[in-house]
């Protein structure tokens, strides 16, 4: 689709995709403050995780990863229905290296927008990769919970696992944790 558009929208819109709906997302009691997440995280519809699979693959197909051959790529909702991707980015000067979901985040903020609902994070391997503890730390910092789904690719298809932020990170330092 984006494929069709004039080079100039493109460059405007790069790392996002068109709104669809608006995402349903509705948030779920969370329990005992700051404690019994929902273990449901926020809601989605499955027809958005869908969406999220289809981008995070094909993003997936741009990283850069030389070093460690180990492509990811990632997908991000947020509540107005927008879609980000990101895709790691290796370096020579391997401290460099930017993770996809972490990608995906920077193409959220700079579209000026602010709120995930739901990241999917495709890898290779039946086993598929969670978020690492900093991706982890910086979806935090933009959503208390959300939906996480990692997609392992198999050579028979594809592995799926469903989480939430609050379980990969409990007891995450987020911005009100500044506030004491
Ligand atoms: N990587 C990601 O893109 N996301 C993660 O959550 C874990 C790791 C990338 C970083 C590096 O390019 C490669 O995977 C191997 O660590």
């Amino acid at each position: 689709m984006s494929g069709k558009r004039a080079a100039s929208t493109k460059r405007a819109t790069a790392g996002r995709t068109a709104p669809a709906k608006r995402a349903t997302s509705t948030k779920r009691a969370t329990g005992a403050k700051g404690g019994a997440a929902s273990p449901r995280g926020v809601e989605v519809s499955p027809h958005l995780i869908e969406r999220l699979v289809k981008e995070a693959r094909a993003v997936r197909e741009r990283a850069h990863a030389p070093y460690s051959r180990y492509f990811v790529g990632a997908a991000i909702a947020t509540k107005s229905g927008a879609v980000f991707k990101g895709c790691n980015v290796e370096n020579a000067s391997y401290g460099g290296c930017i993770c996809a979901e972490r990608g995906a985040i920077m193409q959220m903020v700079a579209a000026g927008e602010r709120h995930p609902v739901a990241c999917v994070v495709v890898t290779a391997g039946e086993r598929a990769g969670s978020p690492c503890g900093i991706c982890r730390q910086v979806l935090a910092e933009f959503a208390k919970d959300m939906t996480i789904v990692m997609v392992g690719l198999t050579p028979r298809g594809e592995t799926r696992r469903a989480t939430t932020l609050r379980r990969l990170l409990p007891d995450a330092f987020t911005p009100e944790s500044l506030l004491g």
